[in-house]
């Protein structure tokens, strides 16, 4: 386990970037190229250990892929009924998007698989993915009346039927399973969702020949034949990742850093919405689309900002950015609050629990809520040592506040590796610029 030491950025941060690719994107776009029958090639796809998972994965069941010299990833697929069997358990890692979009393809599928995951992936809860697919006929096991790993997919004898259902909470990984094993069910399912979460699943499956379409929060989708693969996908940079260096450029005096082809689809742009309205200075240049997906240059330059209301309906489309969030409002002037946020607690972390018991350490008026927090900004973070919990979005947060206030000293500071293994080398650039 290593430990980080980050120091204070003093003259500001300056330069110019790019984030690596979209992790949710990344994922969706092995899975969906492994159900297909024709080559996909795959640029600026996110070498991170969480889409490693999904490659790992999409290979034990068949898929040929291939990493080209300058990193792409080349797949040939095996259609939508074409995978094999697994010849052992297969490890999901840390990541709930390969997991739960996977259960989603392998109800549909005649062949036994069983995951195993890391000790994090091992607590979250997989029943709000297993509990609608056993509805749709699909027949899934685990620990803990079907709720924890290791968890085994039956093999599947009769068809899935189509489902009609009313989801209790805003997940973009439980809908984007019961929609892939829509694609292997009798009839239409439908999906309505409280508020809308990232929409990824359904801008690709679109764009790969499903029947599927989205008016509002509700999402119809049928069963096809096979899916028709694009040759190419382009995988534009993370704005979760991206969203490290719109914080930081805002709070730390003196910067203005350029962040090049982020992705600014509206179901993820919550939190420049957030930030905007906190009064940071960001703009956004050159805009442009690749396979249905806008992407842009964000421009970020210091400014003062003041505390807001956070309130449940945005919260999907911020949901991984909540805790640098809590940095900016650290040392915005006034109070924000955050509401509507209880997802957090099963994330890679509980990252209410995390947050609070983090950045308490670097600020004292932080005040922890069952769904969220209240964040009187004090303007200053002391020096402190924290720990990352092994959540690499509260390592990458904590480094933000270190950078932003007094210096600070992160434990387990290498799990930034599962979403966005240059973090470190690009805050130490962009603050020696
Ligand atoms: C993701 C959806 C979100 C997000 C996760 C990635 C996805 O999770 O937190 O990092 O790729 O679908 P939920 O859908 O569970 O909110």
């Amino acid at each position: 386990m290593t430990t980080k030491s980050i120091q204070a950025a003093v003259t500001g941060l300056h330069g110019e970037i790019t984030v690596p690719g979209d992790k949710s994107i990344s994922h969706r776009s092995i899975m969906f190229a492994g159900l297909c029958t024709s080559p996909v090639h795959i640029t600026n796809f996110l070498h991170a250990q969480d889409c490693m998972s999904t490659v790992t994965c999409m290979k034990a069941l068949g898929v040929d892929i291939v990493e080209t010299t300058n990193g792409d990833m080349s797949v040939c697929g095996k259609g939508l009924h074409g995978l094999r069997e697994a010849t052992s358990v297969i490890d999901a890692g840390n990541s709930g998007t390969t997991l739960r979009l996977m259960m989603g393809i392998l109800s549909g599928q005649k062949f036994l698989t069983t995951f195993t995951g890391d000790s994090s992936l091992s607590k979250r809860p997989m029943d709000r993915v297993i509990k609608p697919l056993a509805k749709m006929g699909a027949h899934i096991v685990g620990r803990r009346g079907n709720t924890l790993l290791p968890i085994t997919v039956i093999p599947q004898t009769n068809k899935l039927i189509g489902l009609e259902y009313e989801m209790p909470m805003a997940s973009a990984q439980v809908k984007s399973a019961i929609l892939l094993a829509g694609l292997y069910a009798k009839g239409t399912t439908t999906i309505t969702e409280p508020y809308p979460s990232r929409n990824h699943t359904e801008k690709m499956l679109s764009a790969f020949g499903a029947d599927i379409n989205s008016s509002g929060n509700n999402i119809k989708i049928n069963p096809i034949q096979e899916l028709t693969a694009p040759q190419h996908i382009e995988v534009p940079g993370d704005i979760s990742s991206a969203a490290y260096w719109f914080v930081a450029g805002s709070i730390i005096k003196n910067s203005d850093i350029l962040i090049k082809n982020v992705g600014i689809n509206e179901t993820r742009t919550g939190i420049i919405d957030v930030l905007k309205k906190m009064g940071a200075n960001i703009e956004i240049l050159n805009l442009r689309r690749t396979g249905g997906e806008p992407f842009a240059d964000v421009r970020v330059k210091s400014a003062k900002l003041h505390g807001i209301d956070i309130k449940a309906t945005i919260i999907p489309r911020l949901i991984d950015e909540i805790p640098v969030i809590v940095v900016a409002a650290i040392l915005a002037d006034g109070i924000t609050t955050i509401s509507g946020a209880q997802e957090l607690r099963v994330k890679e972390s509980d990252r209410i629990k995390t947050v609070y018991n983090e950045f308490s350490k670097l600020s004292t008026n932080i005040t922890e809520k069952k769904d969220g927090f209240i964040i009187k900004g004090n303007g200053s973070l002391k020096y402190a040592e924290c720990n990352s919990h092994n959540d690499h979005r509260i390592a990458m947060s904590l480094a933000i506040a270190g950078a932003a206030g007094s210096g600070i000293n992160i434990d387990k500071a290498e799990c930034v590796d599962i979403s966005y293994p240059e973090f470190y080398k690009t805050l130490h650039n962009l603050t020696n610029k």
